[in-house]
């Protein structure tokens, strides 16, 4: 039997409008699992919910309701054990490409011989090799996305929670780092939990994807991608996965609420 390697029960969570005062549900009883090893995607419309769940899980904010577990063990805050990917590029702009990713290892306490080392091996697997002293502002959007990875990748999390990380990318750039992420999944064997509202994107990586309902968030279907590794996006299998899942993505997406041209 395969090992969970993340579990989500039951969560929700509401936020306080300080408009007027009403609670705003946003998740509402979520519950799914993860295998070790496993990429997951999830989709869901802009605004559903997506981000709060991946923040629950990630221990930066508490459910109302509901628990996640990581190897069976609650989580109550952040740890090195999950390490996070935002869509935007967070980098220190102060600090080069090394010392961006070195970050993690700095606040561990690490030696700089061995920060370095590190580092170097975590450079070099995201493609930046002979970049290690730009700073950021010298950077494409898809090399910053290549060093926040990098960044997360150094601490050794066991998961990776990745939010919208390619959504500010052309579709070209966005394409490489797609496959650049397979391989690094495939030689290191991480539990990725991936969210996008990108239908094309979730059928090409995951193992498995979930759709959202519209807010407040439920899992609305889930679908098992068993088409083998290097995917192609013209075969058929895959181009019919895609548009059922995106035809129950379009459900969710109000259609009237779209201002009329
Ligand atoms: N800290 C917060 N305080 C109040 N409302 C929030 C907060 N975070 C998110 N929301 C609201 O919750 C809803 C879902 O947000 P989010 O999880 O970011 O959606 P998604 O990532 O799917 O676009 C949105 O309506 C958003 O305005
Ligand atoms: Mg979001």
């Amino acid at each position: 039997m395969e090992k969970i390697k993340v579990e989500v029960n039951n969560i929700s969570k509401s936020f306080t409008n300080s408009e007027d005062g009403k609670p705003l549900p946003v998740v509402d009883n979520v519950s799914f699992k993860v295998n070790d090893g496993e990429f997951l995607c999830i989709v869901g419309s802009s605004g559903c919910g997506k981000t709060t769940i991946l923040r629950i899980i990630a221990g930066l904010q508490t459910a109302d309701a509901g628990e996640v577990l990581v190897d069976g063990e609650k989580v109550e805050s952040t740890s090195s054990k999950k390490g996070m990917v935002f869509q935007e590029f967070a980098l220190f702009p102060w600090r080069t490409v090394q010392k961006n990713v070195e970050f993690g290892l700095e606040y561990k306490g690490l030696p700089p011989e061995e920060r370095e080392k590190i580092s170097k091996k975590f450079i070099s697997m995201v493609g930046l090799s002979g970049y290690e002293n730009s700073y950021p502002h010298q950077l494409s959007g898809g090399m910053k996305q290549r060093v926040a990875i990098a960044r997360a990748l150094v601490n050794d999390p066991d998961v990776l929670l990745m939010d919208e990380p390619f959504g500010a990318l052309d579709a070209q750039t966005r394409n490489i780092l797609q496959d650049e992420l397979l391989k690094i999944w495939t030689e290191t064997k991480k539990t990725i939990i991936f969210i996008t509202h990108n239908v094309d994107e979730a059928v090409y990586l995951g193992d498995r994807v979930l759709v959202l309902t519209k807010r407040p968030a439920k899992i609305k279907k889930e679908f098992k991608i068993a088409l083998s590794r290097r995917r192609k996006r013209t075969n058929i299998e895959f181009v019919m996965l895609r548009k059922e899942i995106l035809d129950e993505l379009m459900e969710e997406i109000n259609i009237l609420s779209l201002p009329s041209t």
